[in-house]
């Protein structure tokens, strides 16, 4: 595949991959309120770990990036629900998009506030949820 072709497909046949755009990506992290609870270059909220890109990591791995999330699924989940009122929803394309920008450090160079919309920054959760607090919670 060349560099410059867009969009979808990793190889031909029927296995696909979405390509994912960085720039997208970065509206939907934080649009879709991914950042009411993880920070970027410290822009963010402290509930979840901070979603900084590893510059040594050259590769994206997005099946690893999608066990990592499922990895954070329960809590999360929880979490949304009680923070926001709802589970957040993506497309596989979307999900690939935020993908893209997590793993692009050099895109979160320019990351800061004038990202995240009024709205949202009002929503940031400053205090950091561990597992202890959840079960306290469930109870
Ligand atoms: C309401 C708070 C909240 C929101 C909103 C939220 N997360 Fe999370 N996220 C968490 C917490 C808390 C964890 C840690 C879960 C755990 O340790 O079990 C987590 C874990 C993760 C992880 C795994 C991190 C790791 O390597 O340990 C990823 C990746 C992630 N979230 C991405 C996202 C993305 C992308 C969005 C937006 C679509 C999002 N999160 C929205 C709270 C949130």
């Amino acid at each position: 595949m060349s560099a410059d072709e867009p969009a979808a497909a990793a190889n031909a046949g029927r296995y696909v991959v979405p390509f994912g755009d960085v720039n997208r990506g970065r509206a939907l992290f934080t649009g879709k309120g991914c950042v009411v609870c993880h920070a970027i270059n410290g822009v963010g909220g402290k509930a979840g770990p901070a979603l900084d890109a590893d510059p040594e990591q050259a590769e994206l791995d997005v099946f690893e990036f999608a066990a990592r999330m499922w990895r954070g699924a329960p809590l999360m989940t929880v979490l949304q629900e009680m923070e926001l009122g709802y589970q957040i929803e993506f497309t596989g394309s979307e999900l690939a998009d935020i993908a893209r920008f997590l793993h692009d450090a050099e895109a979160q160079k320019s990351f800061d506030e004038n990202d995240v919309p009024e709205l949202i920054r009002d929503w940031m959760v400053d205090e950091v949820y561990d597992e202890l607090d959840m079960q306290e919670m469930a109870q």
